[in-house]
């Protein structure tokens, strides 16, 4: 049976890189699952299909490919914003849950981030991570990010953004973001990558070793 590693959180909370770095260490499949309802959005905005109609909506979902998901295109700010509505929507969450479970039986194991992965998507994980970090380092770390890539913004623009998704995600009615309740909790507020890892490796370590 394959091993899954459950890792949600809110916005720019560090639960990408801390999931490409698990998956890398133990040789497992990674998936972010953001990336998933950002493809289904951009699939929309390309065609000239409206962001409001479900059924339109959840056709596109079904047909997406989880293979060719590009990251660097789908990062785009618009993109972001196109997905959080279509995120919305069950129609079109159950098609992409549908896939993402398909990915999660992957062999010898795969990590999965995202808002739902541990309540909704693999509620047997055997291990669950919920990820945060303070609204100010999450802003902070955005915003570091966007002038390393050699882009300029305002702080205070992009708090006022991660607050707003974080409002977004949490108060949405279909699969909002929460802990699991068998989830460990990891604020990384005052936490390296590496001091991350370490901690998300001892608790996969302990249930691998059960
Ligand atoms: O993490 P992200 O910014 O790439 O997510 C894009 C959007 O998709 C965001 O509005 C949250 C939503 N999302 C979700 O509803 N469920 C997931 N498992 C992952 C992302």
């Amino acid at each position: 049976m394959s091993f899954v590693v459950a890792i949600d959180g809110p916005a720019a909370a560090g639960k990408g890189t801390l999931a490409r770095r698990i998956a890398e260490h133990y040789g497992f499949h990674h998936l972010d699952t953001g990336l998933t309802y950002r493809a289904t959005a951009k699939a929309l905005l390309d065609r000239g299909l409206p962001l409001d109609d479900e059924a339109v909506a959840e056709g596109m979902a079904r047909e997406l490919d989880l293979s060719g998901l590009d990251r660097a295109v789908l990062s785009r700010h618009e993109i972001g914003e196109a997905a959080s509505k279509v995120a919305v929507m069950t129609p079109v969450r159950r098609a992409l849950v549908e896939a993402q479970r398909r990915f999660s039986l992957k062999e010898p194991g795969a990590v999965l981030d995202g808002r739902d992965i541990g309540t909704v998507v693999c509620p047997g994980a055997p291990v669950k991570l919920y990820v945060t970090a303070s609204p100010e380092v999450r802003a902070k770390r955005r915003l570091d990010e966007i002038v390393a890539n050699g882009g300029n913004a305002d702080y205070a623009a992009i708090f006022a953004d991660v607050r707003t998704r974080d409002e977004r995600d949490m108060a949405r009615a279909d699969s909002p973001l929460k802990p699991a309740q068998d989830a460990h909790l990891l604020d990384t507020s005052e936490m390296s990558i590496e001091a991350a890892f370490s901690a998300a490796k001892s608790i996969i370590d302990a249930r691998l070793e059960q």
